[in-house]
């Protein structure tokens, strides 16, 4: 491809967010104890919050009355939220329906929004748009549903100071992993992998494959005696509008790729503000080889380690540092392109059709 022809010219990090769809709010086990789960989503303050009966409720994090955050607040017995400023209680739909105050009156204007919320892949989902929520829409993460033993990482995340595009970028495009992770997640081979990109249903996979190579670290580790050159394969599905799940690992050359090893690597990014966005991720091992079980125990913590480190002491202040070079620019860039960005542009295209649909009317 050559280089940026203004053809395609967008901002790279503006764009209003896609309000119809689901982001995930946080792990489930964020709400262990009563605790509330308090962040920011595409811009809106929200709290999420489980009540008696065991499901979740999530909820404008604002108060009407003072704009104190309800999450400072009280979960009743009967499933409403109580700001512990002056005392308005809420029902799960955001209206108001305690003023406890004398005369009790409630102005037309206590209420606050709700959304639908659901828990699933350890997960919860929130739906921020007007349109009706479906949950069949809720990005597949079933691969870390029920893992077996060792397979499992943490339940991780990171925030990074960027918008939540140029983290989708660098996920569709792994051709940095020979430059910002050497040593861990790439090396010099990297740079020689075939790539194709395909549509499969609503979402996008990327492949790449660098075949007859030296094993990544990171993968490496998990195949005690694996040959000297291997087969590093790498699947990136992108489900709308940021999360994106990788099948990624190494195998004997010219073999199947489910007779390899390595993860599922699940990245869930949610938007807080134009320029921040939560970054939950875990990983789910396949293929694993015959090893002691204290291996296997410090594989898995090692895994989770060396991810961590990757996004955030590697691509963490890369991306930041992408988005303060956007923000000083005038904002007609226009990314020179080359054939590692077959899945970024896709994207690109794809996201800016959603955010037309997104703005539509109801
Ligand atoms: S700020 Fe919530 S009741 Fe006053
Ligand atoms: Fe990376």
């Amino acid at each position: 491809m050559s280089a940026g022809n203004g053809s395609t010219k967008q901002s790279l990090v503006e764009g209003k967010f896609i309000r119809n769809a689901w982001y995930m709010a946080g792990w489930t086990n964020e709400l262990d104890d009563g605790k509330f789960i308090t962040r920011r989503i595409i811009g809106e303050p929200v709290v999420v919050f489980r009540t008696k009966d065991g499901s979740v409720t999530a909820l404008e994090d604002r108060c009407p009355h003072r704009w104190a955050p309800l999450s400072l607040g009280t979960v009743l017995d009967n499933g409403n939220i109580q700001c512990t400023y002056h005392g308005l209680e809420y029902d799960r739909t955001g209206m108001c329906v305690n003023n406890p105050h004398r005369g009790g009156s409630i102005p037309h204007t206590a209420k606050i929004a709700s959304y639908p919320a659901v828990e699933r892949h350890h997960c919860v989902w929130v739906w921020m748009g007007d349109k009706q929520a479906d949950p069949s829409k809720i990005p597949d993460f079933s691969v870390i549903d029920n893992p077996g033993p060792f397979e499992d990482t943490a339940f991780d995340m990171i925030t990074i100071d960027a918008n939540y595009k140029l983290i989708v970028d660098n996920l569709l495009d792994l051709s940095h992993v020979a430059y910002l992770h050497v040593g861990t997640l790439g090396n010099a081979g990297s740079t020689t992998a075939d790539i194709t990109v395909k549509e499969d249903g609503d979402d996008l996979l990327v492949t790449r494959l660098a075949s007859g190579v030296e094993a990544v670290a990171m993968h490496g580790m998990q195949w005690p005696g694996h040959p000297a050159k291997v087969d590093h394969f790498q699947e990136i599905r992108w489900m709308a509008p940021s999360c994106l799940n990788l099948y990624v690992g190494l195998t004997e050359i010219g073999k199947p790729w489910d007779q390899g090893t390595g993860i599922w690597a699940t990245h869930m990014l949610t938007p807080e503000t134009e320029h921040s966005t939560f970054y939950f991720f875990t990983a789910v091992r396949f293929g694993m080889r015959e090893m002691s079980e204290e291996q296997h125990k410090e594989i898995q913590h090692k895994i989770g380690v060396m991810r961590r480190y990757a996004f955030e002491v590697e691509d963490g202040p890369m991306i930041e540092a992408q988005q303060r070079v956007l923000d000083a620019s005038p904002r007609n860039l226009d990314p020179s392109k080359l054939n590692i960005d077959l899945g970024t542009v896709r994207f690109r295209r794809a996201i800016t059709r959603m955010e037309e649909a997104d703005q539509a009317p109801a």
